[in-house]
């Protein structure tokens, strides 16, 4: 009992429930395997005694875990962890799985482990009012928002509208809607962006270390990717590639992926100079830019561009929930049609429910709100997990940042970052090496996402993740056994 009640500690002042609190806490522990199936948990009263809360807010955390499956009432036994989860494999190398017992083969779903990079905290979006706004949606046009759209491949034109405005407002992009097309994640305007522009064989340039879900875009097509380094402030000047030709340069330059950095406006215009020298498109992924906890944010490449070079990708992604799917890219005017045209024979056009719901979202200020909303949260994340880094005394240096969603720590020299990482996932850490990122040796470095996590979740992992690593990182990546 006492290693479950250190683990179930409830914060009254927290903004989730003291319920929630506790369901998703014993949920953790059931995944984790500290509660194994078959064993009984304690009486809901004394559970409830022994955390000071209300014999009903136990009963009814009970119930929802009974009702979910991770426990099971036995008549005139007491209530038990399912039997049945002992099946549930427990790989310590994946995330932690939901088990669905009566859905049967399903896939499983995943929960971040900390500190995993790129994570919003999903508990911080109003499901609530986007489920009313939904409603009301469909209720004033429902039937056409259900029917196939095939001239609408590039989204609906009144989230083309909003997002054209809250960019041009927020991101000093100047662009018609019709520039504005729809896409399924940035992903999608990636990969559709390659078969568009790249032919095989094609150079494409990139950050190094840079965003692998761009890099896949790019090789699947069969291109050649050029990596150009990263310092402090982000990708170098383009001086040694004049002799190049390339299809494309992905850029993200006002968060480097992942190290943080911000490109100076010299810099920026050195590369728009560069790519209108060579004829050649900047695909610039602009995608947490909204994360800003300092001063205001810098504004996109894109508006620094008078030669019409740039192609600005974003992403709701990590401003809403990640399963949405929903990103954009803002294109020259001479790629709408064929973009349009080649994302008709992906998939006809995206889900415009969830489209028409969230140009409802923005255009009724909930959007800034939930933005808003989320910096100050993130904010103060990014605060506690630097200070708790620095108390616990964790041997890495991080990057500076004053936003953004993952902070970059530097290990010393000689430590070999890929084992550590991977020491570390078999300690329910998800924290990617730097050379997971990178084409070219790196100083070694993990990569670590705070956002999802609340305050007392990163205190607790921070202290968690200092007694694994040695006070000394050994040579080699070692973990404490
Ligand atoms: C650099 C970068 N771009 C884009 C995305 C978002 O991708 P998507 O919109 O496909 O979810 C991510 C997500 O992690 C990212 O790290």
């Amino acid at each position: 009992m006492a290693p479950l009640l250190e683990a179930l500690v409830l914060d009254p002042g927290a903004e989730a429930s003291l319920q929630e609190q506790l369901w998703l806490g014993l949920k953790r522990l059931i995944q984790r395997g500290t509660l194994r199936p078959g064993r009984p948990v304690p009486s809901s009263r004394s559970l409830a005694e022994d955390l000071s809360v209300s014999r009903n807010t136990v009963m009814a955390t009970y119930d929802r875990l009974i009702g979910e499956g991770y426990l099971e009432s036995r008549p005139r036994s007491g209530v038990f962890v399912s039997a049945s989860l002992a099946s549930v494999p427990r790989h310590s190398d994946r995330p932690r799985v939901h088990p669905a017992p009566d859905v049967g083969d399903v896939e499983p779903l995943l929960d971040p482990l900390p500190f995993r990079p790129c994570q919003p905290d999903v508990r911080l979006f109003p499901l609530a009012l986007w489920n009313r706004l939904r409603a009301r949606r469909l209720r004033t046009d429902g039937t056409r928002l259900l029917q196939y759209q095939s001239n609408l491949a590039l989204g609906l034109p009144e989230l083309r509208r909003s997002l054209a405005s809250y960019l041009r407002d927020s991101r000093g992009v100047q662009c018609a809607w019709r520039q504005v097309a729809i896409t399924s994640g940035s992903q999608q305007a990636l990969f559709l962006l390659a078969q568009l522009l790249v032919r095989p064989g094609s150079t494409v340039v990139m950050e190094d270390p840079g965003y692998a879900g761009a890099r896949q875009a790019w090789l699947q097509r069969g291109a050649t990717l050029e990596p150009v380094a990263i310092d402090e402030q982000g990708l170098v000047s383009p001086t040694a590639l004049d002799d190049l030709k390339p299809a494309l340069i992905y850029v993200t330059p006002s968060r480097q992926f992942p190290t943080g950095a911000c490109l100076p406006v010299s810099r920026r215009l050195e590369w728009l100079a560069y790519a209108r020298r060579r004829a050649t498109w900047i695909v610039e992924d602009d995608y947490d830019s909204e994360f800003r906890y300092g001063r205001p944010p810098t504004p996109s490449l894109h508006s620094f561009d008078t030669a019409g070079r740039v192609i600005y990708v974003g992403s709701m992604s990590k401003v809403l929930f990640p399963s949405l799917r929903i990103g954009y890219v803002v294109l020259p005017h001479a790629l709408v049609e064929p973009f349009g045209a080649l994302r008709s024979v992906v998939d006809d056009h995206g889900p415009f429910v969830d489209q028409a719901v969230l140009a409802a979202f923005i255009d009724s200020g909930a959007f800034y709100t939930h933005i808003r909303r989320c910096r100050r949260h993130y904010a103060e994340r990014q605060q506690v997990f630097l200070e708790s880094a620095r108390r616990a005394g964790l041997p890495l240096r991080f990057s500076q940042t004053d936003g953004g969603m993952n902070l970059l720590g530097r290990l010393p020299a000689g430590v070999d970052d890929v084992r550590l990482s991977r020491r570390l996932r078999t300690r329910d850490f998800d924290v990617p090496p730097l050379a997971a990122y990178a084409f070219r040796p790196q100083p070694p470095g993990l990569v670590f996402g705070y956002t999802a996590f609340e305050p007392k979740t990163i205190r607790h992992e921070v202290q968690r993740l200092s007694r694994l690593l040695s006070t000394r990182v050994e040579r080699g990546g070692g973990v404490r056994q």
